[in-house]
């Protein structure tokens, strides 16, 4: 009886197989018909998981999925007709030892549909504004990560739609998002100011457009330069609350942070702030701080202690003598001022988590 059944599952293990990789020739052959005007786009020689699970790096074990879980806060999401894009995530994804969901089409794409000299299914997705294909599986829980690295093929100059479908279904506020695409030689640009319009809330930093076979020390490159908003083990991260909305920053080590941090471990601290000089909002924390200060110039994001008793959070550029607390990565003027819901008094809220 044992071997009858070993017998049908290997024959099943072998339908599957098969199953695969006709799956697997089919997305990549479609790839060659990717050759636009601008350069011919030559597909990986190994396609990983195009038609495959959805949280790729969930699926190994469960054991697997779980220690990965408490290491990082990092989710690399792909969506890859051709997988181009999917050999970047892949890379990411190993370097930074991330998490992976894949955003496999409810109904792939075939050959036929991204044959874009004709009237195919890319096409005429990419032309209709309502267009929102579907994709199957769903991500845990989006709260658990702090960064989420997005990779797309750029279609016509934009996002696939299928993008817009994953990103409104989402909450991505205060998350910070690193855009990724391949492309035959558009850049990146318009897809980027798609995804900040879609994500109003979210830090979306200004990412990057690779090419096809792009080497893993281009990435490896790449990722040391951006500045990360890792939780680096044992920091305490304080998060800022203003309605809804919260951010977060690794405070800086110096003795106003301290005593600072002294504070919030007493409980939150929640001010009044109001704009001053169109660059910042301040309050007054009630209680005064030890002074660090030095000549500074501020950017966006940055949280600092003014004459030891207000707190300012900066959405522009100001320079004077300031103690740093922080810097809240990845800000720029407009992403500050929409946490702030714009201008006007708002009360904030600072916290340990
Ligand atoms: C419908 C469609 C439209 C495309 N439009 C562009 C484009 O506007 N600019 C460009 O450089 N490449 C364009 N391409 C090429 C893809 O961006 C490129 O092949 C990409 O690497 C594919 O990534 P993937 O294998 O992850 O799907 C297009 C491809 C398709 C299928």
């Amino acid at each position: 009886m044992k071997r009858i059944i070993n017998a049908v599952l290997v024959l099943l293990l072998m339908l599957s197989l098969c199953a695969c990789s006709d799956t697997d020739r089919e997305n990549n052959t479609s790839s060659e018909n990717n050759q636009n005007a601008e350069e011919a786009v030559t597909p990986e020689p190994e396609k990983n998981n195009a038609s495959g699970s959805q949280i790729t790096s969930d699926s190994t074990t469960d054991t697997q999925q779980t220690s990965q879980k408490d290491e990082t806060s990092v989710l690399v999401v792909c969506f890859s007709a051709t997988g181009n894009t999917m050999a970047i995530a892949d890379m990411i994804a190993e370097i930074l030892a991330a998490d992976r969901f894949e955003i496999v089409p409810l109904e792939a794409y075939s050959k036929a549909d991204l044959d874009y000299n004709s009237d195919c299914r890319a096409n005429r997705e990419q032309n209709d504004d309502s267009a929102r294909p579907g994709f199957v599986g769903t991500i845990d829980s989006v709260e658990q990560y702090d960064v989420i690295f997005l990779g797309y093929p750029i279609w016509w100059g934009k996002l696939p739609k299928i993008m817009y479908t994953f990103l409104e279904q989402y909450n991505f506020s205060g998350k910070t998002i690193i855009p990724f695409c391949t492309s035959g030689s558009s850049g990146n640009k318009t897809s980027v100011k798609e995804i900040r319009s879609l994500l109003p809330d979210a830090k979306v930093n200004d990412g990057r457009r690779f090419a096809s076979k792009t080497k893993k020390e281009t990435i490896q490159k790449w990722l040391d330069e951006l500045d990360l908003p890792e939780k680096e083990a044992g920091k305490e991260m304080i998060q800022i609350r203003c309605g809804e909305k919260t951010l977060s920053f690794v405070p800086l080590e110096n003795a106003s942070v301290t005593a600072f941090i002294e504070k919030l471990k007493e409980g939150d601290i929640s001010i009044a702030m109001n704009d001053y000089g169109d660059f910042e909002k301040v309050g007054n924390l009630g209680f005064s701080l030890p002074q660090s200060d030095e000549q500074i110039t501020t950017k966006p994001g940055d949280v600092i202690l003014y004459q030891g008793t207000s707190v300012t959070i900066y959405y522009d550029e100001n320079s004077w003598n300031f103690t740093r607390l922080g810097t809240i990565p990845g800000m720029t003027r407009k992403t500050m001022l929409d946490f702030f819901d714009g201008s006007g008094e708002v009360t904030v809220t600072f916290s340990l988590n």
